[in-house]
């Protein structure tokens, strides 16, 4: 089976505090652009190298309306470095530019969340879509799962 988005794998679940994931990066492969539903997220890169792209967040309260979203800050990763955000703060992309290696970084969410807002960069357009993992605790988990699009 061809897998085109990178993986989420679920480590550990912190007692219901926490969810510590791995996530496996192809080459080219990217998050969506994603708030974090009020959590706490710290990310550290493992293996590869990762790009963080923050961005304000977009003033559309008007479903017609489009604005195209503003790039605050571009941030390389090597390994063994560690990013922060949250909401208030702002929304990332997470990207591999690489378009020959893969890479690996850890993620820690505190507290978990099952859902988070997705948004569309060319018109600031938001989804509510719900966080899935491709294996948890080292099983694969069903693939009848929801389709997640971060
Ligand atoms: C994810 O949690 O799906 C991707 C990592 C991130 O961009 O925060």
């Amino acid at each position: 089976m061809v897998i085109n988005r990178y993986t989420r794998n679920l480590i550990d679940e912190g007692n219901g505090k926490f969810n510590l994931m791995l996530v496996c990066w192809g080459p080219s492969q990217s998050s969506t652009i994603h708030d974090h539903a009020d959590a706490h997220c710290f990310m550290k890169l493992l293996s590869g190298s990762l790009q963080e792209v923050k961005f304000e967040w977009p003033n559309t309260e008007q479903k017609e309306e489009e604005q195209e979203m503003v790039v605050r800050e571009r941030t390389g990763l090597k390994p063994n470095q560690v990013c922060y955000i949250n909401d208030s703060i702002g929304l990332h992309r997470v990207e591999n530019v690489s378009h020959s290696d893969g890479a690996v970084s850890m993620h820690l969410y505190c507290p978990p969340f099952s859902s988070c807002t997705v948004f569309d960069q060319r018109t600031g357009h938001r989804m509510t879509c719900p966080v899935t993992f491709w294996t948890k605790f080292g099983q694969k988990v069903d693939p009848k799962r929801p389709k997640a699009c971060c």
